[in-house]
Formats: structure tokens, C-alpha cells, sequence
């Protein structure tokens, strides 16, 4: 599963949006190093996060059970299931955002954008 990823203190930084139409191309071009924006495989039986783990990256996360939201992601590609949220809500989840350390691919290409911890409605859920 192919998965393309970008940081969202990039968006901070640059004034970006979640919703930008174009989120993906601009961060092509903006010249990032490849913690922010790059690629990495997720094998089925991993969940998002384990699967950045696995390949070398620090996404944030904390209780890895579905509990704290720290781990959270923002979908703009792709679908993630998620089979222990104890913290999403539901506006949130039909939004696109998704619990990283129980999302588990269910599409072949994802898009998303990580660390969205720091964004004004999840900042409130974090444990
Ligand atoms: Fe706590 Fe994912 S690490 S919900």
C-alpha cells in the first residue's frame, strides 16, 4: 500500500490548508527534507503508524490503543479502517481524520497528512 505523507507543521509554516485542493503538489515543489512530505509502503497487516514506524519514521502517538489521539492523521486519499476509536467523534471521522496507530489501510494509495495533534478542534481530545 502506497502511502504519501506529508507534516502538517508544513501547512503551519506555509499557511496551507487541509482543505488546499492542491496540498500535495505545492508540498512537490516546496522543496521539503523527507520526515515532512515523502513516500513510504504499508504492508496490510500494519497500521499506519506501525508502518512509518517500520520504515524509519517518529509520527507522534501515545497510547497506540485507540485512547489519546495524538497519533491522529487527516485523510485526503484513501480510506483507513479503524477498529479501536475510543476518542474520535463522529463530525471529525466523516471529516477524514483518523486514529494512525489503528488505521489500517483498506485502499491501495493513501494520502495523509500526520501530526494534526496541533490543530485548534483535536488539541481539545488530546489525553
Ligand atoms: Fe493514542 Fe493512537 S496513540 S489514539
Amino acid at each position: 500500500i502506497r502511502v504519501e505523507f506529508l507534516d502538517y507543521e508544513v501547512l503551519d509554516d506555509y499557511g496551507w490548508s487541509l482543505d488546499d485542493d492542491d496540498l500535495f503538489r505545492k508540498a512537490s515543489h516546496a522543496d521539503l527534507d523527507e520526515t515532512s512530505h515523502g513516500r513510504l509502503l504499508v504492508h496490510p497487516d500494519e497500521s499506519l503508524l506501525e508502518g512509518a514506524e517500520n520504515r524509519g519514521f517518529g509520527w507522534p502517538f501515545s497510547c497506540r490503543g485507540g485512547a489519546c489521539a495524538n497519533c491522529a492523521v487527516y485523510l485526503v486519499e484513501g480510506e483507513l479502517s479503524q477498529p479501536a476509536n475510543h476518542i474520535m467523534p463522529d463530525d471529525l471521522a466523516e471529516r477524514g481524520f483518523r486514529l494512525s496507530c489503528n488505521g489500517y489501510p483498506v485502499s491501495d494509495e493513501l494520502r495523509v497528512v500526520f501530526n494534526v495533534k496541533h490543530l485548534a478542534e483535536l488539541d481539545d481530545l488530546i489525553l
